[in-house]
């Protein structure tokens, strides 16, 4: 998608979509599920993960599917970071990594295809028609004082699109960047409906902080093709 056309659709940051997952029978169904920690660092906050759709279709940890992607990438070249925390060296070399290497090179969100069995759980069947079209997906679940710092998932021409919701709307924030007179500001979303999937603008620098136990966060990533095969609104 052209960047006029990602945003004729993405008309605010959550646009909400006429899917709807109930959050009772969704977090009885999750507790099911194998649950990982997202990602190799900052192991300390509570971020857990299970994928809906990953490489293998299988459940193994750790699981891609269920970090940054921007990190997995870094850790194929540079794997003796991995879990270390953030040293002079360190950053040198990730900031190396992302001058020289080429997206199309890197593992991305395309590159995550197969559904796991996460994805049959009932309380999932309204989103049945999203299912074609999903690429790399996760439930995750965070617990006090979970968050995702600053950053942004997309960029156009864009391959993909992102849903997002969220069980407990009441339990943690989501903020976009908006400008203001002086600059920019993080400006926090409400009116969340609980078990809501709305269209989600990724390219807008985003972060999230949950300020309560079991807030569980649908994280999906679709064909942006999807959108001419399906009316998502
Ligand atoms: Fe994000």
């Amino acid at each position: 998608m052209t960047y006029d056309e990602y945003y004729a659709v993405h008309t605010q940051n959550l646009r909400p979509t006429k899917y709807w997952i109930d959050p009772a029978s969704f977090a009885l169904q999750a507790s099911f599920f194998p649950f990982q920690k997202w990602g190799d660092t900052h192991t300390e906050f509570e971020r857990w993960a299970c994928p809906l759709v990953n490489q293998t279709g299988t459940f193994q940890t750790p699981d891609e599917a269920c970090a940054p992607l921007d990190r997995i990438n870094f850790l194929k070249k540079y794997p003796q970071y991995e879990g270390k925390v953030w040293t002079d060296a360190h950053k040198f070399d990730w900031d190396l990594y992302f001058k020289e290497t080429n997206p199309d090179d890197m593992i991305l969100e395309d590159s995550f295809q197969m559904k796991t069995p996460a994805l049959s759980m009932t309380s999932l069947d309204p989103i049945d028609e999203l299912k074609p079209f999903m690429l790399r997906s996760c439930i995750l679940l965070w617990h006090y004082g979970g968050h995702f710092k600053k950053h942004i998932d997309n960029w156009t021409p864009a391959q993909w699109i992102r849903l997002w919701g969220t069980t407990k709307p009441s339990g943690m924030v989501l903020r976009y960047e908006e400008k203001d007179g002086q600059g920019e500001v993080m400006v926090e979303e409400k009116n969340i409906e609980a078990g809501r999937l709305y269209l989600h603008d990724s390219i807008k620098p985003h972060e999230a902080l949950a300020y309560q136990d079991d807030v569980y966060q649908f994280f999906i990533a679709m064909d942006s093709k999807c959108l001419e095969k399906i009316d998502i609104f």
